[in-house]
C-alpha cells in the first residue's frame, strides 16, 4: 500500500466511524513552548485543555509534524537507523470529551486487524502501570495482556506543561530474523488519554473533559504495509534518494547509505518548513532549519557532492508529496529560492571557515582543537561541530569537546536571560481563567470587572502600591489584548469617578488579557473596577487595521493574485505588512498600490463585520492565513466588493474613516518576502 492509499484508509476508516476530517495544520505552532508542530495534538491544545470550546466531537487528520531542536527532538538519530526522522507525517484520530479508552482501542484494533489485516499475533500492547482499565479492555477486545510500563513509555504529554495523561501503544513484530530489538518491535500507534492539565510545578489537575489523542508514524506503516524494515526503503523514500542519487551522481551502498537517508529526511524538513512560512535565521525555529540544511549539505560533501543540493532537489519531494500537500508546489518558486541563498551563503562560510581552521591547525598543541575554537567556527562560520570534527580528522586532530560544550552552554545561558520575558510567568498561572473579552467588539459596554491577578517585579503579589508598575489580569474586560499583528489597546481604569492605573498597552497570553501599566492607587486582587479603553487610539488602530485589507487587496490586484500576507504589525495610523514576491517593487507599481487604496477609501464603501461558519465564510471565498487552523464560527471582515478576510482584529465601519493613506517604505526581509509600510488617517494626511 503507497503512502496516498494509506492516508485515503485512514482517515476514510475514521470518517466512516463520524469522525470529521480536516486538513494539516502548518507546522509553525500557535504555541510559544514549541518550536514546531511535534505532533498531531498541538494544534488541539487549547481544545484538550479545555480553554477553546470543540469544533466536533470526533475530528481525524494526517499532520505535518517536526521533531528537531526541543524537547522532541530526533535530529541526531536520523540516518542511523531506519526508523527516525525530523519531519514525519502522523495520522490521528481524537475524541474530544466523546468516546473514551474502550472506543479508542477497539477502533486501533479494528482498523490494524480487520481493515489492514494485520496478523494479530504480531501487534503487542503496552499501558500504563496505573492503568488497570485499558489493561482489562485490551483483554476483552484484542485477548492480549499487555505490558505494564511506567512514565517514561507509557505517560504522554507535548511540553512540560498543559495536557497529559496515560497511554497505551502498539507494537508491530518485524519478525524474529531481525536482531536488533529496536528494528524487530516498533511502535505503530499511540493512544493517549487525555486525562489531566500539568503545571509549571508538575501538579496534575483532572481536565473537564476525558479526551482521546492518537498517533500513528505513516512512514512506519508504510515500511510494514509494503514489507519493508527500513522506512527508507519505502516508495516515498526510494524516490527521493533515487532523485539524490541521480544530482550527487553516486550510487548508494551500504557504506554511504546514511547519508542518502540523512539528505532525503533533511529536504522534507527543509522543504516543508519554509514551504509553511519559517525563513532559516540565527534563532529559534529558523536557526533549526538552518542547522539542518547545513547538515544536509555536509552529507551531500561526504559524498563528493559540491554546490546547490536541496533547491536542486525540491521538485523531486513536490512530485512524490505535492497531490497530499498542495502548498509545496504552489510555494515551490519561493522554497526553492530561499534554500538557494542558503546554500550560497554557506558555500562561501565554508571557505572562510576553513581559512580560519588553516590558520589554527599550526598553533595546535597535543592534536587537540581548543574547544573555544570549534565553537567560534559553529558560531561564526555555522559550522556543526560534527562538520569540524570530520575536517580535523583527516589530519589526526581532536576537538576538546567538552570545552565546546561549556561555550555552548555560556551562549544559551546568555540567550536565555534575554529572552525571559513576562509571558512565562503569566503562562505558569494555569489555575487562572481565560479573560472574557467579548466586549472589545463594543468597547463602551459600561461593566464591572475583577481583579485576578496582580504582577509585580516579577512576582505575583495580592496587592500593590500607588506608582507601582504592573501587569494585571481581569475576569473581563474591554481592551483588545495585542494579537494577529494588531497591537492591543491603551486606556485605563478606574473605580467611581478616579483613575485606578493607567494602561499603556494590553497584551494576550494564550487565552489571558494582560493590562500593562502604572497604579495610580492602592490595589489588591479582587477589587472592583471599570475598563475604559483609549477610543481615538482604537480608532486609529482600526483604520489602519481596514487600511492594511485594502491594502492586500491593492498588492494583489498590482501585482498579481499570488501575493500572500506573510506577518504584519497594525499599529495607530501605521500599518507594516509582510508579504511573498520575489522582487523589489517599482516607483510606478507603489504609486498604483497608493492610488487604488485612496481609490476605495474616497469611494466610502461599506465595511461589514460578521460572524458565520467556517463553510459560509469559505463559500464567500474568505480569504484566510495559510496553515492557520481556524474554529468552526468565524469573524468575517468585508470591504465593498474590494476584500473579504478572515479576521479577529478591530475595524472601521466605512471605509472613508481611513481618511487617507501613503505607502511609504517597500524592501526585502528575507528572500521572497517584502515589507511595506504604509501610514493612514491624520499620519498619512
Ligand atoms: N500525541 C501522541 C504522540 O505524539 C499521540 O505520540
Amino acid at each position: 500500500m503507497k503512502y496516498n492509499d494509506i492516508r485515503k484508509t485512514f482517515l476514510e476508516y475514521f470518517e466512516s466511524h463520524g469522525h470529521k476530517i480536516v486538513p494539516s495544520a502548518s507546522l509553525i505552532p500557535n504555541d510559544p513552548t514549541l518550536l514546531f508542530t511535534v505532533a498531531g495534538m498541538v494544534p488541539w491544545k487549547g481544545i484538550l485543555q479545555g480553554t477553546e470550546p470543540a469544533f466536533a466531537p470526533r475530528v481525524a487528520d494526517v499532520q505535518k509534524c517536526i521533531r528537531a531542536g526541543g524537547k522532541h527532538n530526533d535530529l541526531d538519530e536520523v540516518g542511523f537507523d531506519g526508523r527516525h526522522h525530523t519531519f514525519f507525517e502522523m495520522l490521528g484520530n481524537w475524541s474530544f470529551g466523546d468516546y473514551f479508552k474502550a472506543g479508542a482501542i477497539e477502533m486501533s484494533w479494528d482498523l490494524l486487524t480487520n481493515v489492514l489485516k494485520l496478523d494479530p499475533a504480531r501487534l503487542r500492547v503496552t499501558t500504563h502501570v496505573s492503568d488497570d482499565e485499558s489493561t482489562e479492555i485490551w483483554r476483552k477486545v484484542a485477548g492480549k495482556d499487555a505490558i505494564r510500563l511506567g512514565d517514561k513509555d507509557n505517560w504522554w504529554s507535548a511540553g512540560d506543561t498543559g495536557p497529559c495523561g496515560p497511554c497505551t501503544e502498539i507494537f508491530y513484530d518485524f519478525g524474529d530474523d531481525i536482531e536488533n530489538e529496536d528494528d524487530r518491535w516498533v511502535e505503530i500507534w499511540n493512544d493517549v488519554f487525555m486525562q489531566f492539565d500539568r503545571d509549571a510545578n508538575g501538579n496534575l489537575t483532572p481536565l473537564p473533559k476525558q479526551n482521546v489523542d492518537t498517533g500513528a508514524g505513516l512512514e512506519r506503516w508504510a515500511a510494514l504495509l509494503q514489507g519493508k524494515v527500513d522506512n527508507y526503503d519505502t516508495d516515498l523514500f526510494s524516490a527521493l534518494i533515487g532523485a539524490t542519487e541521480d544530482i550527487v551522481g553516486v550510487k548508494k551502498t551500504p557504506e554511504n547509505i546514511a547519508s542518502f537517508k540523512v539528505i532525503a529526511d533533511h529536504l522534507r524538513a527543509v522543504g516543508f518548513a519554509i514551504a509553511d512560512g519559517v525563513i532559516p535565521s540565527n534563532t529559534d525555529r529558523g536557526y533549526v532549519i538552518r542547522r539542518i540544511l547545513r547538515r544536509a549539505m555536509r552529507h551531500g560533501q561526504l559524498l563528493g557532492h559540491r554546490g546547490a543540493l536541496l533547491s536542486r532537489l525540491y521538485p523531486a519531494l513536490v512530485t512524490e508529496m505535492g497531490v497530499a500537500y498542495p502548498e509545496l508546489g504552489r510555494e515551490e518558486k519561493r522554497v526553492v529560492e530561499i534554500i538557494q541563498n542558503e546554500e550560497n551563503a554557506f558555500a562561501d562560510m565554508l571557505q572562510n571557515g576553513i581559512k580560519l581552521l588553516d590558520n589554527e591547525i599550526p598553533k595546535i598543541q597535543n592534536n587537540i582543537l581548543p574547544g573555544e575554537i570549534a565553537f567560534k567556527l559553529f558560531d561564526t562560520y555555522g559550522f556543526p561541530l560534527d562538520l569540524t570534527q570530520m575536517i580535523l580528522r583527516e589530519k589526526n586532530i581532536d576537538v576538546d569537546v567538552d570545552a565546546f560544550n561549556r561555550a555552548m552552554a555560556e551562549q544559551k545561558e546568555r540567550s536565555r536571560a534575554n529572552t525571559k520575558g513576562t509571558r512565562t510567568l503569566w503562562e505558569s498561572q494555569t489555575q487562572l481563567p481565560g479573560t472574557d473579552d467579548a466586549t472589545k467588539y463594543a468597547p463602551d459596554e459600561n461593566m464591572a470587572s475583577h481583579v485576578l491577578a496582580i504582577l509585580r517585579d516579577g512576582e505575583f503579589v495580592q496587592a500593590a502600591n500607588a506608582g507601582d508598575a504592573v501587569e494585571v489580569a481581569l475576569d473581563k474586560t474591554n481592551f483588545y489584548g495585542t494579537q494577529g499583528g494588531q497591537v492591543g489597546d491603551s486606556g485605563e481604569m478606574t473605580s467611581g469617578t478616579m483613575t485606578v492605573m493607567t494602561v499603556t498597552e494590553a497584551a494576550r497570553v494564550d487565552n489571558i488579557v494582560i493590562h500593562k501599566g502604572t497604579l495610580v492607587t492602592d490595589m489588591r486582587v479582587g477589587d472592583i473596577v471599570k475598563t475604559i479603553i483609549n477610543k481615538s487610539v482604537r480608532e486609529q488602530t482600526a483604520r489602519a487595521h481596514t487600511a492594511t485589507h485594502l491594502l492586500q487587496a491593492a498588492l494583489r490586484h498590482v501585482l498579481n493574485e499570488d501575493v500572500e500576507q506573510r506577518g504584519s504589525k497594525v499599529s495607530p495610523d501605521s500599518v507594516r505588512f509582510d508579504f511573498s514576491f520575489g522582487r523589489a517593487m517599482t516607483a510606478d507599481e507603489k504609486q498604483a498600490v497608493e492610488d487604488l487604496v485612496n481609490k476605495w477609501i474616497d469611494a466610502d464603501m461599506p465595511v461589514t463585520h460578521e460572524e458565520m461558519s467556517m463553510t459560509d465564510a469559505k463559500s464567500r471565498g474568505a480569504m484566510a492565513l495559510f496553515g492557520e487552523k481556524y474554529g468552526d464560527t468565524v469573524k468575517v471582515i468585508t470591504a465593498g466588493d474590494v476584500s473579504c478576510e478572515l479576521c479577529g482584529g478591530t475595524h472601521v465601519y466605512h471605509t472613508g474613516e481611513i481618511i487617507h493613506a501613503r505607502v511609504n517604505k517597500e524592501k526585502s526581509i528575507s528572500s521572497g518576502v517584502r515589507r511595506i509600510t504604509m501610514s493612514v488617517g491624520s499620519l498619512a494626511e
